[in-house]
């Protein structure tokens, strides 16, 4: 049986995230520049959001670029910044086909104008599309996210407009970088590293966490699926027992 078909379509995860690694590996087992893997990898991304569109994945949330991405060598930073430009406007066809809105998180302000420019006429363009939500994360950190929320709410206090004692749980969550996103309910990392490398720490609280040996120019759909398959045979418990589960 195709993995597709054993995947129970009322139990799909809303959201899920991929931390998209091993390009520079893969490359370097073929004898090549870690730039080609890199090159690579934009195949894997379009199979993926094509593969989640298909099942129904309402959010997919892609670890494109780290705030500590910046410290690798120059020439892979700008490489990995044109590759950036050109594929976010070729592919740009393949999100109005297939229905999905384009949305960005991170420190953007770093990015290469040309860069940012390309990005905000891609979300521009897709805004209007409601099949399925691609957030890219870029420049991102999450430490960085979260104290940026921190900041914000202490301006907040500051100007009189809140008490410290309104912030909670909510009121912080919707001072980060998705506010009106579900939190992940699945975490993909690939080429077989077990860290979460500053990602979204907060949202990945209860995160469900899948790793795949698999390096990430070779990721397909049939990969997603079955990390999806994966994720349905877990329990579940946010902190109860078994026995408080069944309905
Ligand atoms: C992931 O692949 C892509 C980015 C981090 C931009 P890597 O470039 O980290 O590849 P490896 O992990 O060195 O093989
Ligand atoms: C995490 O991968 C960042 C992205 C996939 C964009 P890295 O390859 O940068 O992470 P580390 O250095 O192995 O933790
Ligand atoms: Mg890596």
């Amino acid at each position: 049986m195709n993995i597709k078909d054993t995947i129970d379509k009322s139990r799909l995860p809303q959201h899920v995230a991929i931390i998209m690694d091993g390009n520079g590996r893969w490359a370097k087992e073929r004898g090549k520049l870690r730039v080609f893997g890199h090159k690579n990898g934009v195949a894997a991304v379009r199979d993926t959001v094509e593969g989640a569109v298909e099942i129904g994945i309402k959010y997919l949330t892609l670890y494109a670029f780290s705030t500590e991405n910046w410290n690798r060598p120059k020439l892979e930073v700008s490489a990995l910044m044109e590759l950036l430009v050109n594929t976010i406007n070729k592919e740009t066809k393949t999100l109005m086909d297939n229905g999905v809105k384009l949305n960005a998180i991170g420190d953007l302000k770093q990015l290469p104008p040309k860069c940012h420019k390309q990005l905000h006429e891609a979300m521009n363009k897709t805004a209007g599309n409601s099949n399925s939500t691609l957030t890219l994360a870029l420049s991102y950190s999450a430490r960085w996210e979260i104290t940026e929320a921190a900041r914000q709410l202490a301006n907040q206090v500051q100007l009189g407009l809140i008490n410290p004692g309104d912030i909670d749980e909510n009121l912080f969550a919707q001072h980060l970088t998705m506010p009106d996103i579900p939190d992940p309910e699945l975490l993909i990392r690939t080429s077989g590293e077990q860290r979460i490398s500053n990602y979204l720490l907060w949202q990945l609280a209860y995160s469900e966490l899948y790793f795949t040996d698999k390096m990430w120019p070779e990721f397909r759909r049939n990969d997603l699926f079955e990390a999806v398959y994966a994720y349905q045979k877990r329990e579940r418990r946010f902190g109860r027992t078994s026995e408080q589960l069944v309905p």
